[in-house]
């Protein structure tokens, strides 16, 4: 199972970032000082994945400009000796190889995983929701691709959430018996139900998938919230194919909530030396 692809939808509105999201892309928000979607890619490519599809809508064509190679602002930097800038600005932009594909209609996660079909062939592949932001020593994706390896498995990233949010998720229902440690075999998953869900484990943006996942995508039907849903493509796929779910080991912030966003950046940014003693003379103040 060598993965070498990854697809990363993009095309979704942000409406919960209105109205910041009406005219910036919610991925390229930032986190500290590097777009979301930074943190994504560079997930994808530490984990060895060079190539990496977007499935975009219309308005999201800066996301590619920032993974493009921009010579004026090198040369700029250049200039003016601004080295260590330099080399963030060319590390990202020769790092990936970015490919794009329109959603041309908003119908759902797995219909914009579909769209990617004919960029990723016939090989299993990667999925990284931007929302989801794993940070862990070794990459999310890049332990979920070695659990793949291993097990000849399509793996999904599953995480513990509380009770309240576990309407947001789509949920797994673990064999209760897990085959090693922090992995597990998917019995059955539900997609976002407030009743009776069957655990708290949720799961995340990060998947191993077959293309196999295509063709029934193609006869996948809309699901909850009338949207085509990859979890539903997925319960089918399970029939075919034990799918492994896997609690992978780091911590996970939602920066498409806007707490999860702000948590996110003050996490981020008090690990910046440069940053770290006034945030926390900040809290500080803030708490008395
Ligand atoms: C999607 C999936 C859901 C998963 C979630 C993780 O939902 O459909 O199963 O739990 O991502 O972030 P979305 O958040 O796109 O509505």
């Amino acid at each position: 199972m060598k993965v070498t692809k990854a697809v990363i939808p993009v095309a979704g509105l942000g409406t919960r970032f209105l109205p910041a999201s009406k005219v910036v892309a919610k991925e390229l928000f930032p986190i500290v000082d590097r777009p979301t979607i930074h943190y994504i890619a560079e997930e994808a490519w530490r984990a060895g994945i060079r190539q990496l599809v977007f499935v975009t809508a219309s308005g999201k064509g800066a996301i590619e400009d920032y993974f493009d190679i921009d010579n004026g602002l090198e040369l700029f930097l250049e200039k003016k000796g601004d080295l260590e800038r330099l080399r963030m600005i060319r590390e990202i932009s020769r790092a990936v190889e970015v490919h794009s594909v329109r959603q041309k209609q908003q119908l759902g996660l797995g219909h914009a995983i579909l769209s990617a079909r004919n960029f990723i062939g016939d090989e299993p592949f990667a999925v990284l929701l931007g929302d989801d932001l794993v940070d862990a020593k070794k990459p999310c994706i890049g332990q979920m691709m070695q659990v793949a390896e291993k097990y000849k498995a399509p793996v999904i990233a599953a995480f513990r959430v509380p009770e309240d949010k576990i309407e947001r998720y789509g949920i797994i229902d673990p064999d209760p018996r897990p085959v090693a440690k922090r992995v597990w075999n998917v019995r059955r998953m539900v997609e976002k139900k407030r009743i009776d869900p069957p655990s708290n484990l949720a799961i995340i943006g990060r998947y191993i998938l077959p293309a196999r996942i295509f063709d029934i995508l193609e006869s996948t039907q809309p699901g909850v919230g009338g949207e085509i849903q990859l979890t539903d493509a997925l319960i089918a796929l399970n029939q075919e194919h034990q799918i492994l779910a896997y609690e992978f080991e780091g911590d996970r912030y939602d920066a498409g909530d806007i707490f999860g966003f702000i948590q996110a950046n003050l996490i981020y940014g008090l690990r910046r030396p440069e940053l770290k003693p006034r945030l926390l003379a900040l809290l500080k103040q803030l708490c008395e």
